[in-house]
């Protein structure tokens, strides 16, 4: 089925949203554009959203396949997809196997420090307020989700953690940490959205530990291209 992409409903620091002639339809197009800091630093990754939409859609056919639900409907060419129009749970969910970033910073520790157990958290999403953590309890007051959809959602998120981390090593990259976003369908059914990429995951050679992933442009660290193209050739090869 070839959707057609009619008017532009939305557009983030990413990506852009535009309706198709299905109302429970959406296309979803990968822009170059990176931003850091709450959009405060700005930038190009060139090639960045070719590789982030075709890496997601490989991601998440592959999850579907293990039982997690996904927006995900059809790849329509390099940058854009079909995906379910969902309502996005205003909720950033983070995993982390290893300590790194905020973590790191928040609890006074050296990045690098691998955990037993994967973690789990929240950040409000809301740019305003600079996405600030945010427990279950107040989640739930706010009315952001139900006990069952967080519930639903910790389940999924460790289900892609196993998945992801264990599909990366088999490639030489360690997953340090990641991001998912949520979204409800028409139906009210919880299902993965959003993307899984380098823009939203920490990724290191497992051997050097160098940085695959936005960190190198957070960072200044320069080579995100390359890094982006080397994470893309050991996940999926040169297709
Ligand atoms: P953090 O250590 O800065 O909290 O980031 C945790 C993970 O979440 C890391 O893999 C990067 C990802 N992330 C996003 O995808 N979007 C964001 O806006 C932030 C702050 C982090």
């Amino acid at each position: 089925m070839a959707y057609e992409k009619r008017e532009q409903l939305y557009e983030g620091k990413a990506k852009k949203v535009y309706a198709t002639e299905d109302p429970n339809v959406v296309i979803v197009s990968y822009k170059d554009d990176a931003t850091a800091f709450n959009g405060q630093k700005k930038g190009t990754i060139t090639g960045k959203g070719a590789i982030n939409n075709r890496m997601t859609n490989n991601l998440m056919r592959r999850l579907e396949a293990k039982g997690v639900p996904t927006h995900y409907i059809e790849e329509l060419n390099d940058r854009e997809t079909a995906v379910k129009k969902v309502s996005i749970v205003p909720l950033e969910v983070i995993v982390r196997n290893i300590s790194a970033g905020s973590f790191a910073k928040r609890y006074g520790v050296e990045e690098g420090i691998v955990f037993d157990e994967p973690t789990i958290e929240f950040s409000y999403k809301n740019d305003d307020l600079h996405d600030p953590l945010i427990n279950s309890y107040h989640a739930v007051a706010l009315k952001l989700a139900t006990w069952d959809e967080i519930d639903t959602i910790k389940k999924y998120a460790f289900q892609v953690n196993d998945f992801l981390k264990k599909t990366l090593a088999e490639c030489g990259v360690t997953l340090v940490d990641f991001k998912l976003e949520f979204g409800k369908t028409a139906d009210g059914t919880i299902v993965l959205a959003d993307e899984i990429s380098p823009d939203t995951c920490r990724l290191w050679d497992e051997k050097t530990h160098e940085k695959l992933d936005k960190d190198r442009f957070r960072r200044d660290l320069g080579g995100a291209e390359e890094a982006y193209e080397e994470v893309m050739r050991r996940l999926m090869g040169d297709r």
